[in-house]
């Protein structure tokens, strides 16, 4: 797991210079976010967008490219391919780009890419939210503030060393105006973090900015090392060992009581019948996709399929106490929206990996097709880049009128030949022909 250290706080508190000389100092990797918000306000600039063109603006973000390199101990920002490092810090932009960072469709596209950055590397972001929305769990949080005098000082300083002529007044002006900008905005305002800690460096030299930030830094990591040895020292290792296979045993007897149960009501009650199981290979990596109607859909494959089978789901189902239990037992894996969302990605081609099955409803929604919702292309995205053969399904009953249910298994399909392929229309093909099966399978 990375080491995440945020750094929010005030245009002009010193983050983005305190935050460089930390990354040098302890080997981490630093993102500059604002850098990222800048480049879009620059590429909107470039096209003549004004920030109140929301189908313009979303139009462009659509194949915006932003990449920050590392070039010795200086950070190169790419945007489209093209070095706009100076380009991004002008007055103009300065003076424009707290309206594209307000925007929410900024953000959604923004947001992303900075997780992103964090899930392999142990890193130190700067920014305004990356502790309250980019990494709520960052293992550091500092909230770095100065007065508005001092930081307008510093700006008018970092201008005049650049050649950019504008008068202190009218730095002071402008960081007023950001200031309750991105304090007031209604999407991710400036504000400091619960667990932040607040230092104010108006009258602090950089290097005792730095030194401060380093000492929280070198003490927090020396406590979650010690809390992992605690933790596993409280167990001797055979003891840990017995209680892993202890709790895998009860798992299992539990699944099993479980699956009987739900098997043997749904036989009593809905008349059950189950079409095709033959069509779901022994062993070996599958990925059963069916239509959604109720949430009785996930438990249903889970009992018929005849194999040890993971599912995705909305993390929303711990909400209800029934659904977080048989979410435990049967391993679901949580896909938390709009965040890590990768971690859901992940442990899905692990259970690819191990040759188990993976359950998903493309539909996304319960009645998503009726409700006319984007079909997900998550299943085609596993079968692609996973090689395993997909089981359609079509699950009918169970409602008013429509009493008896049944669930029908359809002929694997095999996508194989497009293993590696990343692009949309290869995803959407599949994902077309996947529902197909599914819907033919439920008339
Ligand atoms: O730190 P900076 O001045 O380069 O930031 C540029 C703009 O981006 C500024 O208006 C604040 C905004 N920003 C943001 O909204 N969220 C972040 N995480 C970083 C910057």
């Amino acid at each position: 797991m990375s080491f995440i250290v945020a750094i929010d706080g005030t245009a002009g508190s010193g983050k983005g210079t305190v935050t460089k000389l930390i990354a040098q100092k302890l080997g981490l990797v630093n993102v500059d976010t604002g850098a990222m918000y800048r480049c879009v306000a620059l590429k909107a600039v470039k096209n003549k967008i004004d920030s109140t063109e929301i189908e313009k603006i979303e139009e462009m973000l659509k194949d915006i490219k932003i990449e920050i390199k590392r070039e010795g101990e200086n950070q190169i920002i790419f945007l489209d391919g093209e070095n706009v490092s100076e380009q991004i810090r002008t007055p103009e932009i300065d003076g424009c780009v707290a309206k594209f960072a307000a925007l929410p469709c900024v953000r959604n596209k923004v947001t992303p890419l900075q997780r992103k950055m964090g899930d392999t590397q142990n890193i130190i972001m700067e920014g305004r939210d990356i502790g309250t929305t980019v990494f709520p769990d960052a293992n550091v949080k500092i909230y770095l503030d100065a007065s508005m005098e001092e930081r307008a000082n510093r700006r008018y300083k970092q201008n005049k060393e650049k050649g950019i002529e504008i008068s202190y007044e009218e730095v002071l002006e402008s960081i007023k105006q950001r200031h309750k900008s991105e304090t007031q905005r209604k999407i991710s305002p400036l504000v400091q973090a619960e667990d932040a800690i607040y230092i104010d460096s108006s009258n602090m030299t950089i290097d005792e900015v730095v030194n401060k930030i380093i000492d929280i830094i070198k003490k927090k990591s020396r406590n979650d090392k010690k809390r992992q040895e605690n933790e596993t020292d409280l167990l001797c290792p055979n003891c840990l060992k017995g209680g892993i296979i202890l709790k895998e045993f009860f798992k299992k007897i539990g699944r099993g009581i479980v699956i009987g149960a739900i098997y043997a009501y749904c036989k009593v009650v809905y008349q059950m019948k189950i079409v095709g199981k033959e069509n779901i290979p022994k062993e070996g990596p599958v990925i059963i996709c069916g239509n959604h109607r109720s949430f009785l859909d996930p438990p249903l494959i889970e009992v018929t399929c005849g194999r040890y089978t993971r599912f995705l789901a909305k993390e929303e189902l711990t909400k209800n106490p029934l659904l977080a239990v048989l979410g435990i037992i049967f391993d679901a894996i949580l896909v938390k929206r709009d965040s890590k969302e990768v971690t859901a990605i992940k442990e899905s081609l692990k259970t690819l990996k191990n040759g188990d099955c993976l359950a998903l409803f493309p539909e996304g929604t319960r009645n998503g097709l009726e409700k006319g919702e984007q079909v997900k292309d998550g299943a085609a995205f596993f079968a692609v880049r996973s090689g395993a053969k997909v089981i359609p399904c079509g699950i009918k009953g169970g409602k008013k009128g429509d009493w008896k249910v049944t669930i029908t298994y359809g002929k694997p399909l095999d996508y194989s030949k497009y293993k590696g392929a990343k692009d949309k229309e290869t995803l959407d093909k599949v994902t077309k022909e996947i529902m197909e099966n599914i819907i033919s399978l439920t008339k």
